[in-house]
């Protein structure tokens, strides 16, 4: 077992390559520590600047104990990290964090939908179906129009489709292949925002300012924060934001995206036990990033202060946008972020701007 606090010059293993990675691994480098980063392919944006890239799948064995040898502590970027992967360097005295149970929470969205109404977290009435007739019991049960959704593995608004009619319900579930879903109710919202918030083993926790969140094709075009909000709502969030990471006994960072209804109330849309896409704006609006918060709080370090010294526009640069680099960073306001991705394909996140304005 790992010496907590972890002292600099230890390593960290990282599981997943991409762009959350990568930013994860320079924040751990900031720190004194090395990475390194268990990933598919050999040449990923993360692995271009941890210190080594052990190449393979998250189940193959062979490169859990590679890591395992060289990690003392292992975090991930993302949440589709299979149980077996953690409980395999567990079992080789490596820890994860944040473990297990934030895992298993946050990979099924039927587990989510219950861990957080547990936790006086509200979220939209759902439903879950296993079979076509479940799947028209569900709609008529939470009303419609409704989204369904696959309960495992959806990201950027994939393996999603909304029903308008009753008679839709049987077709959608096969359109997404016939596998376990959810059927949300409809968020009615004013707005999309999220909370990122971190906790340190000790349970010290720092929460950042809402972001206020706009999404083009199921994917995050720009965030804005600081949020406008009224400091009631900023309350409600950060009570929300408390209970998830108590009621999960969170050590790492977390996103957590909401739904602003037009009455005021909050709603938990879904839960990232992680850094999250709409937090990137933290490394250019506050005193300490988002990525700095899961290298310390896995190490044992006090959590960073999460407050904001400027707003931020966060722009996502998509496929050819990022050509325009030498635009980008020659406006004053803006700080240029790029992943180091080869092949800017229509839609891939190649990097983000952050446009800064003093608060
Ligand atoms: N119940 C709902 N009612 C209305 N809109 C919804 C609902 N659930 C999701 N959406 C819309 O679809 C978007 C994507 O949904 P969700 O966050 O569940 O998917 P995801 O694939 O995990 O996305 P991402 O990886 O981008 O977070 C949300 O940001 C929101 O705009
Ligand atoms: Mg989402």
């Amino acid at each position: 077992m790992a010496q907590i606090p972890l002292p600099p010059g230890s390593t960290l293993g990282i599981l997943g390559g991409g762009q959350l990675g990568r930013m994860l691994a320079l924040a751990a480098a900031r720190l004194g520590f090395d990475v390194s980063v268990l990933e598919r392919d050999a040449d990923s944006p993360a692995g271009r600047v941890g210190l080594r890239t052990i190449v393979g799948p998250y189940t193959d064995k062979a490169a859990l104990e590679e890591l395992a040898a060289e990690a003392s502590l292992v975090t991930y970027e993302f949440e589709n990290v299979p149980a077996e992967a953690v409980l395999t360097l567990q079992a080789l005295g490596v820890e994860v964090a944040p473990g297990p149970e934030a895992l298993a929470v946050a990979q099924d969205r039927i587990a989510e939908k219950q861990f957080l109404n547990a936790s006086g977290a509200p979220t939209v009435a759902y439903a879950s179906a296993d079979t076509p007739e479940e799947a028209v019991a569900a709609a008529a049960e939470v009303g419609l129009p409704a989204l369904m959704k696959t309960r495992r593995e959806g990201y950027d608004g994939k393996g999603q489709r909304w029903v308008e009619h009753a008679a839709d319900a049987a077709g959608a579930f096969a359109a997404l292949g016939g596998v376990p879903v959810i059927l949300e109710a409809a968020a009615d919202f004013a707005r999309e925002l999220s909370i990122i918030a971190a906790r340190g083993r000790d349970g010290a926790i720092a929460i950042y300012p809402l972001a206020e969140n706009h999404h083009e094709g199921g994917i995050l075009r720009r965030s804005v924060a600081p949020a406008i909000a009224t400091p009631a709502l900023v309350e409600q969030a950060e009570r929300i934001a408390r209970r998830v990471l108590q009621g999960l006994n969170y050590v790492g960072v977390i996103g957590i995206e909401l739904f602003e209804l037009r009455d005021g109330r909050l709603l938990v849309n879904e839960i990232a036990p992680r850094v999250h896409n709409t937090g990137p704006w933290t490394q250019d609006g506050c005193e300490a990033d988002q990525f700095a918060q899961p290298i310390r709080a896995v190490a044992g370090w006090p959590p960073a202060p999460a407050r904001a010294f400027a707003q931020v526009e966060m722009l996502n640069l998509l496929g050819e946008e990022a050509d325009a680099w030498l635009k980008f960073a020659g406006e004053p306001e803006t700080r240029l972020h790029l992943y180091g991705k080869r092949a800017a394909l229509p839609g891939r996140k190649m990097g983000h701007v952050n446009r800064v304005r003093p608060l």
